[in-house]
């Protein structure tokens, strides 16, 4: 069985490597590599998996996963410059796919271990990354 709560965040970021130069950064990211940032209304959908407990009826209680999407993910990212604002992307390209693996690593540092987790990071509406761990 599995569960989903879906939440949104809106960010601005900037795809760039430091160490490589602007024209290769330029050649490969493209515009989206544009000095002056440009932003996204990204969707996230955390998936979690695990057994129906018996006495609830629930997998897991979603108000908790809301709390924790607000606490680790929303309050952290939402309305943030990914590259200047958050010291997860210091030295992380803000890709989707990074952005899904941080958001990953920080739900999974504190869902219980009983429980699965994927992620599905949708940065526009025909793109999305999927993360499990793996
Ligand atoms: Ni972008």
């Amino acid at each position: 069985m599995k569960v989903c709560r879906r939440a949104t965040f809106n960010s601005a970021h900037r795809l760039y490597r430091k160490d490589w130069t602007d024209d290769k950064n330029k050649a490969v990211f493209g515009k989206c590599s544009n000095e002056n940032f440009h932003g996204h209304n990204y969707t996230l959908e955390v998936w979690i998996s695990g057994n129906v407990n018996q006495e609830t009826g629930y997998l897991i209680d979603l108000k908790i996963v809301k709390d924790l999407i607000k606490e680790e993910i929303s309050d952290r990212f939402d309305h943030k410059n990914l590259n200047l604002d958050c010291v997860e992307f210091k030295d992380l390209n803000p890709t989707a796919e990074n952005i899904a693996i941080v958001c990953w690593n920080l739900l999974r540092s504190k869902l219980a271990s009983e429980y699965g987790l994927v992620v599905k990071l949708w940065e526009t509406e025909n793109n999305s990354v999927e993360y499990d761990g793996i």
